[in-house]
């Protein structure tokens, strides 16, 4: 599975670069630089690239998110509590039409209510959510299978 030639945008919302310390009670203790690594790998076992991006700035992210337009093929996000509250976010990621794959380290649904709505989820082809980093990780070859079967249907 994957592809020479496919590259992903990872994007990464706020509060998560405090992984590792913030609520390890919830979140467990690793750290976001350890789930880039372990992405990293899988990208590489995939054969394809990654670009990965944090920001605690809704704006930030929705810039990149325009930028992904021509240089990305796919979007792996974790939108953390801009979820909940983000329909600039979410439009945004409507905007570009690539796929996107949704990710939750915890299971947002066996959580506070507020969470259990996410404003991202309609415009993305699939989310989940409860695994802690493993969610990146199947997120990722989800994402990449996609996109692979994409490419095969409209070659350019
Ligand atoms: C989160 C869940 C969100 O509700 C929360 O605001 C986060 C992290 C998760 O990965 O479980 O910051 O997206």
């Amino acid at each position: 599975m994957g592809g020479i030639g496919i590259r992903i945008l990872v994007l990464h919302g706020p509060n998560l670069n405090l992984l590792g310390e913030r609520e390890p009670q919830i979140y467990g203790g690793i750290t976001l630089e350890a789930i880039n690594t372990e992405l990293r790998k899988l990208a590489a076992e995939l054969r394809v690239e990654l670009a990965i991006f944090q920001s605690n700035h809704e704006g930030a992210l929705i810039d990149r998110i325009h930028q992904a337009r021509g240089a990305e093929q796919g979007i792996l996000i974790n939108p953390a509590a801009y979820s909940h509250t983000s329909i600039a976010l979410r439009d945004a990621l409507a905007a570009v039409a690539l796929p996107v794959v949704e990710v939750h380290l915890t299971n947002i649904y066996a959580r506070e209510s507020f969470r259990h709505q996410s404003m991202t989820a309609p415009v993305a082809t699939g989310v989940i959510c409860g695994f802690g980093k493993d969610s990146y990780m199947w997120g990722l070859r989800a994402l990449v299978q996609l996109v692979t079967a994409r490419n095969k249907a409209a070659p350019d």
